[in-house]
């Protein structure tokens, strides 16, 4: 980490890390470590923090002393990110000049073999100077990966680009780059998440209680590898994964405008969402008890997936969800073939730890071609990138087949 103002941010960075799973050391330059002591990543890393290349030189258990600190904290790595990197920072990794342990550190790691994300916070007219903007150039050309800042208030007064992204989008950036793939880059991914909901007169609705973290997995799955994702989801409780191209809404009718719209082209839809049924007739007024019968007159919606199927590319690949509790198997069969899609993902949540509200899920794949792949109890983050690559496996087989 370097000075930038926003270095207090990175203390919180590194636990989001450690709770992904990361082992993290920090080096501070010498002006980071004024802001934010060593001794607090030291105390939360367990590790020694480097500031300087002439001092706390690193010793082994028998007293060894590493007369090359930086490559110490550059060798063996999985990652190395700069948050927040200043504008000093950038220019001299873009010049190539080590003139302390950070910048010697960064020196010792080749970008093109060793993922390097630069996360830039700073005034938004230093970020917009012609130097800047051209050290940034020629660090995206050598391969170094920068995380945009974002918009708004400035700690220094001022309003514009500049501001720390988020420890999601940090976090988001470098899994992308320690586990992404491109299996799936120049291709478009439409994904469908969460409820929808119908109007059943001003005050209330009618919906479910989808959560909307299995096309969120889903989303992130496939940008992990490298497709341009667009994430239409309805209202849900947990955050959509950053980087997506995210289209909210609440009604059938908007999801099916939304999936109309993003559909031309697309290689695959995941359609997630759990959509409503039926709707009802939306009262102008709020019904109110004394004056109303307590019967809903229900019309069936769109089947926004059946209509997909009708309208789509043939290449384009469709991968419908089913919730079944009895004959599991063969009513999600008949929700393939009647709904025209490719596969169909089903579940029944009545199995521990399956379906909605939950971090898990245990689902089996059923495919056109009469396959059945059953997946075992996962968390959804898992199980949605096992089901993206499964389905990828399959096209590339059948694409090679027909070669
Ligand atoms: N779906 C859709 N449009 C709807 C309803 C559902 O596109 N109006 C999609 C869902 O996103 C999901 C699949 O169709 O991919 C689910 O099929 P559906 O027939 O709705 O299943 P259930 O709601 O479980 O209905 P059923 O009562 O027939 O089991």
């Amino acid at each position: 980490m370097t000075s930038g103002i926003a270095c207090y941010k990175a203390v919180d960075l590194m636990r989001d890390l450690q709770r992904a799973g990361a082992r993290v050391r920090v080096v501070e330059s010498a002006s980071a470590a004024e802001l934010v002591r060593p001794a607090l990543f030291e105390a939360l890393s367990g590790e020694h923090v480097g500031t300087s290349l002439w001092e706390g030189w690193s010793h082994d258990e028998e007293g060894d002393y590493s007369q090359f600190p930086h490559l110490d904290f550059a060798r063996g790595i999985d990652a190395l990110v700069v948050a927040p990197a200043t504008a000093s920072l950038l220019g001299k990794a873009a010049a190539g000049i080590g003139d302390d342990l950070l910048t010697t550190t960064l020196l010792a790691v080749d970008p093109r073999k060793t993922p390097v994300v630069l996360v830039p916070t700073m005034n938004a007219t230093m970020y917009a100077h012609p130097a800047v903007v051209a050290n940034r150039a020629v660090l995206r050309e050598r391969g170094y990966w920068i995380v945009t800042p974002d918009e708004g208030p400035l700690a220094c007064g001022e309003e514009g680009i500049g501001r720390w992204p988020g420890n999601r989008s940090i976090v988001a950036a470098l899994d992308r780059v320690v586990n992404g793939t491109t299996r799936l880059e120049g291709h478009r991914v439409v994904v469908t998440a969460g409820r929808t909901e119908e109007d059943v007169d001003p005050a209330r609705t009618l919906t479910n209680r989808a959560s909307g973290r299995m096309g969120f997995a889903l989303a992130r799955a496939a940008w992990l590898q490298g497709a341009d994702v667009t994430l239409i989801h309805g209202p849900t409780e947990v955050p959509p994964p950053p980087f997506v191209r995210t289209v909210a809404v609440r009604t059938v009718a908007e999801m099916s405008e939304a999936v109309r719209a993003a559909l031309p082209g697309a290689a695959q839809l995941w359609m997630a969402a759990a959509v409503n049924d039926w709707s009802p007739e939306s009262a102008e007024h709020k019904l109110k008890k004394d004056e109303w019968d307590g019967v809903l007159q229900l019309t069936r919606t769109e089947d926004i997936l059946a209509r997909a199927a009708a309208d789509r590319d043939p290449t384009t690949v469709l991968v419908g969800f089913a919730v079944e509790t009895d004959d599991i198997l063969g009513r999600a069969r008949s929700k393939l073939e009647s709904k025209g899609c490719d596969y169909v993902v089903v579940n029944n949540p009545l199995e521990e730890g399956a379906g909605f509200g939950h971090t898990t899920n245990r689902v089996a794949l059923l495919g056109r071609d009469g396959a059945i792949t059953d997946f075992e109890l996962m968390s959804k983050r898992e199980l949605a990138e096992r089901l993206v690559n499964h389905v990828l496996d399959q096209q590339s087989a059948l694409t090679t087949a027909e070669r």
